[in-house]
């Protein structure tokens, strides 16, 4: 354990982290179990760019999660695991469990012929199973890949073929609140078009009727009896691949960003123990789903580093009704409570009915993650589930940052509704104006940058480097860039105002809308499409799309069907548009650019200032969509 206890040991430790990064880093990575400890601590430059933590050292990050923790907490709880049916039997897998159940599998995968450097493609619902299957490929050093379970096959497909996975694990099919959604058959549509896929294991869940296909297919449980229950780890370098996870810029198709071992290892424990101020013997839940990074780094990895119990829970928040987070911290004695602001918005709107029933006196510490929280879900966080008691750590970050950035350290540092607060030590944020011109001082506003590398950061986008430079490190000079807009108050305090780039954060999952475009454009009707972001009180964005139709008498209703029906098999149910404008045209610069600016504000019903259109080729085309908005 390695915790900052008060405000001026913080201040003390962030100003050793930036007068000293190495040494700083060090110190950290030094409380791990490394087979041969490394030659250098950090070698970097911004402009290939190219980050190496810790290199020469030799490690195997699951005998940091696992094998470190026998020696004494054997027999405490690692994964505390809460069915979506209340009144199904939950489980528990205490650490020497967790352990046996991983080599146990990471044998099936070696007898599968997964070897290290494979890529393993995990696409399976919130099972005990899918975070051992993420530890047992890193016990054999293979490459996980996990694709949250609600992405379409299409998207499914791209991700296996751009990381050429050779094998996948999924489940039959899974539970979400009242549904059984299929899984295996997704995954069999996807494999249509996946020829380096040699072999799929089977997890039955929902003992679903599906198909297994002779020689590719087989069934978890049967591989599993044929395994041994100790797995030696493979030795890793401290650069090698842990994991790809593939996330939606405002570019192209989604990229694979890439994180290594050693530095995602020192930082997310060292992030988890600091902004929760885990005590030992706390349960943690973090809501998230482990196909995102908040789950990789905040249900498996970050708390098993710690030796912490991390509860795991299969359904939605709003099943049997919307008191169901509430019921399982109160059945758990949660003390550590992190979800989305998202969650908490349509909580709030269910009514506080469905709160009073529970005590939640063993709430200690809440966190939200994943969007910009609104006062008003705040202050609704902090009087009726944290009674006004329990710390609110607002904190900000991203998949390519492995972990948390910039929050309070909870009861620390002193918050301030919708504000991420602070930057943690050894994270150097700079505010940059859009010629890359540093923004200093306080009470000011810009793009938000980083000026200083940080063990978790992304290394690269898997098979295409050049892409990874593009996106991060070519905008400004020196400086890998976020993509979000930030304010830095007269207290030096950041508060993050959201994507300036052409990414949407709907629900706090990232769509890039170019994506959603080329989803919609497979229409056949459709000549044209662009989709912008509107404020939505649950989502927190909304999808609007504005498009052009070739076929003058489309019935809307039936349009929109379509349309959510393309954009449901292109990518899936989280990218469907909310509002869908049939328009004449699209404001356009004389160059072919669309204006997203005066789209943005048409959604939004701004008709205030569209600023200069002058520029437009047709400008009379702006009256028009306005005339025909959407409410
Ligand atoms: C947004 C999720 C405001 C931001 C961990 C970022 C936030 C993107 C916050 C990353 C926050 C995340 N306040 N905005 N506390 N946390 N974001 O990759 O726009 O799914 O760039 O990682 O979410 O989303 P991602």
């Amino acid at each position: 354990m390695d915790r900052i206890t008060t405000i001026e040991q913080y201040q003390a430790e962030y100003e050793k982290s930036i007068a000293n990064p190495e040494s700083f880093w060090a110190g950290k990575a030094e409380q791990f179990f490394w087979r041969k400890k490394w030659d250098r601590v950090l070698e970097w430059n911004f402009s290939a760019p190219s980050v190496k933590w810790f290199s020469g050292g030799r490690l195997n990050i699951t005998e940091n999660c696992l094998d470190r923790h026998l020696q004494g907490k054997a027999e405490n709880p690692a994964i505390i695991w809460e069915p979506n049916t209340p009144e199904e039997p939950g489980r528990i897998l205490s650490y020497k469990q967790l352990y046996e159940e991983v080599c146990r599998f990471a044998n099936v995968l070696k007898k599968n012929g997964a070897k290290k450097g494979d890529r393993v493609c995990i696409y399976m619902p919130m099972v005990p199973e899918l975070a051992i299957a993420v530890l047992a490929c890193a016990r054999i050093g293979a490459i996980h890949n996990v694709v949250f379970a609600g992405f379409s096959a299409q998207s499914l497909s791209g991700r296996i073929q751009d990381s050429d996975c050779t094998i996948v694990l999924c489940s039959d099919g899974a539970y979400r609140g009242a549904k059984v959604i299929p899984i295996k058959e997704v995954v069999d549509e996807a494999l249509e078009t996946c020829p380096s896929v040699q072999r799929v294991i089977v997890f039955q869940r929902t003992n679903s009727s599906i198909k297994m296909l002779d020689g590719r297919d087989v069934y978890w449980a049967e591989e599993l009896k044929k395994a041994d229950a100790s797995c030696e780890a493979v030795e890793m370098d401290a650069e090698d691949m842990l994991f790809i996870l593939y996330t939606s810029g405002s570019t192209g198709k989604p990229k694979g960003v890439v994180h290594t071992c050693g530095g995602y290892m020192v930082y997310t424990k060292y992030t988890f123990e600091n902004v929760f101020q885990y005590n030992p013997g706390d349960v943690f839940f973090c809501t998230a789903d482990i196909g995102w990074i908040t789950g990789h780094s905040y249900i498996v990895y970050g708390p098993l580093l710690a030796g912490a119990t991390t509860l795991m829970f299969e359904g939605v928040p709003t099943w049997p009704d919307a008191g169901r987070f509430w019921k399982i911290i109160d059945k758990y004695k949660v003390n550590i409570f992190y979800t989305a602001p998202t969650a908490l918005r349509a909580l709030q709107a269910s009514g506080l009915d469905f709160v009073k029933p529970y005590k939640l006196n063993s709430l200690r510490v809440l966190g939200t993650v994943g969007e910009p929280i609104n006062v008003e879900a705040w202050n609704w966080y902090d009087q009726n589930i944290g009674k006004g008691k329990c710390p609110i750590v607002d904190t900000w970050w991203q998949t390519e940052t492995a972990g948390i950035m910039i929050s309070p350290l909870a009861g620390i540092t002193k918050t301030k509704p919708g504000y991420a607060t602070l930057p943690l030590p050894g994270i150097q944020p700079i505010l940059v104006d859009n010629e890359g011109k540093e923004i200093s001082g306080n009470g000011v506003e810009g793009n938000l940058c980083i000026r200083f590398p940080w063990p978790g950061m992304i290394r690269t986008t898997y098979g295409d480097h050049e892409r990874c430079r593009q996106n991060y490190f070519a905008t400004y000079k020196n400086l890998y860039f976020t993509g979000d807009g930030c304010k830095r108050d007269e207290d030096g305090y950041y508060r993050i105002t959201g994507r300036v780039d052409d990414v949407i954060n709907v629900s706090g999952h990232r769509i890039g809308t170019a994506e959603v475009e080329n989803a919609i454009n497979q229409h056949p009707d459709i000549v044209e499409s662009a989709v912008v972001g509107y404020p939505h009180d649950i989502k927190g964005q909304g999808l609007y799309a504005y498009v052009i139709s070739s076929n003058q008498q489309h019935d809307l209703d039936l349009l929109r069907k379509e349309i959510a029906a393309i954009v449901n098999k292109a990518i899936g149910p989280i990218a469907r548009p909310d509002k869908i404008q049939i328009v004449p045209g699209l404001p356009k610069t004389r160059s072919g650019k669309i204006m997203r600016r005066i789209l943005r504000k048409i959604a939004e019903g701004d008709f205030s200032n569209f600023g200069d259109i002058s520029t437009l080729l047709d400008p009379t085309i702006v009256e028009t969509i306005k005339g025909d908005r959407v409410s």
